[in-house]
């Protein structure tokens, strides 16, 4: 284990989802009102279908929002408050959300706003993410000290590149509102889902090197956060 990181390596991409789909169950099962940070990018998108299949019942459950680009309205295809409704909230019938954005325009209000809302549900009980191919967790991008705020980020140009994918050809916005590192890192259980062969090498240095503002999931090393690997994204078996 790196640094009190407990590493699971899944066969492959189906196994991972169904493995994160137990843990995020039992989380809910134990505790009906769970605060839920969570993540879009594909990695989790089998994994919250999953959840919907088994007919989890999130109804208590509060969805806190991880990021947000700047600029883009909600009914943009590539606003990831939609993403994140349509894949997480109406099929498993969330009952509460909270927005990071979601309609203020001064980003500062809106992290402010934020900052109050998690505080007041008395912080995050599960965070799930994913790993960005730069080491990002949200957007918070390289480099980026452990206690990063909540705040306005500039994308680097390896998100905006792989973010590209997911808009077919529509610009990525440059700038993005993100979760700080420390209400990621204060999360009660944290999960990291990283699947396929491109993501080797960056889940090596999160796990193998000593943690480093270079790589913002490096941070992680020490929380006890669970990271879930298909057999693609870490060849070897765990131990890291
Ligand atoms: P992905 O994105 O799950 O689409 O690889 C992860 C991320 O960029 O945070």
């Amino acid at each position: 284990m790196a640094g009190g990181v407990k590493l699971e390596v899944l066969e492959d991409a189906d196994a991972l989802a169904r493995r994160a789909a137990d843990l995020i169950g039992d989380a809910v099962r134990a505790n009906p009102a769970l605060s839920v940070l969570v993540a879009t990018g594909h990695t989790p998108m089998a994994t919250y279908a999953e959840l919907a299949r088994r007919g989890l019942d999130a109804s208590g459950v509060t969805a806190v929002q991880l990021d947000e680009y700047l600029g883009v309205g909600e009914d943009d295809p590539r606003s990831l408050w939609g993403w994140m409704r349509r894949a997480f909230v109406e099929p498993l019938g969330v009952g509460k959300v909270v927005r990071l954005g979601g309609g203020i325009f001064d980003p500062d209000t809106a992290c402010r706003r934020y900052g109050a809302e998690v505080s007041a549900l008395g912080g995050i009980d599960l965070a799930v993410l994913g790993l960005g191919p730069n080491g990002h967790l949200g957007f918070n991008e390289p480099p980026c000290g452990r206690g990063a705020p909540t705040r306005v980020v500039t994308l680097t140009p390896e998100s905006l590149a792989s973010n590209a994918g997911y808009w077919e050809g529509r610009a990525v916005p440059r700038r993005a509102l993100t979760a700080g590192m420390d209400v990621i890192l204060s999360a009660r259980q944290i999960l990291l889902l990283v699947s396929g062969e491109h993501k080797r090498g960056v889940l090596a240095r999160t796990l193998r090197e000593p943690p480093t503002p270079g790589v913002p999931a490096s941070w992680l090393q020490g929380t006890g956060a669970t990271v879930l690997a298909d057999r693609a994204a870490w060849p070897g078996t765990a131990p890291a």
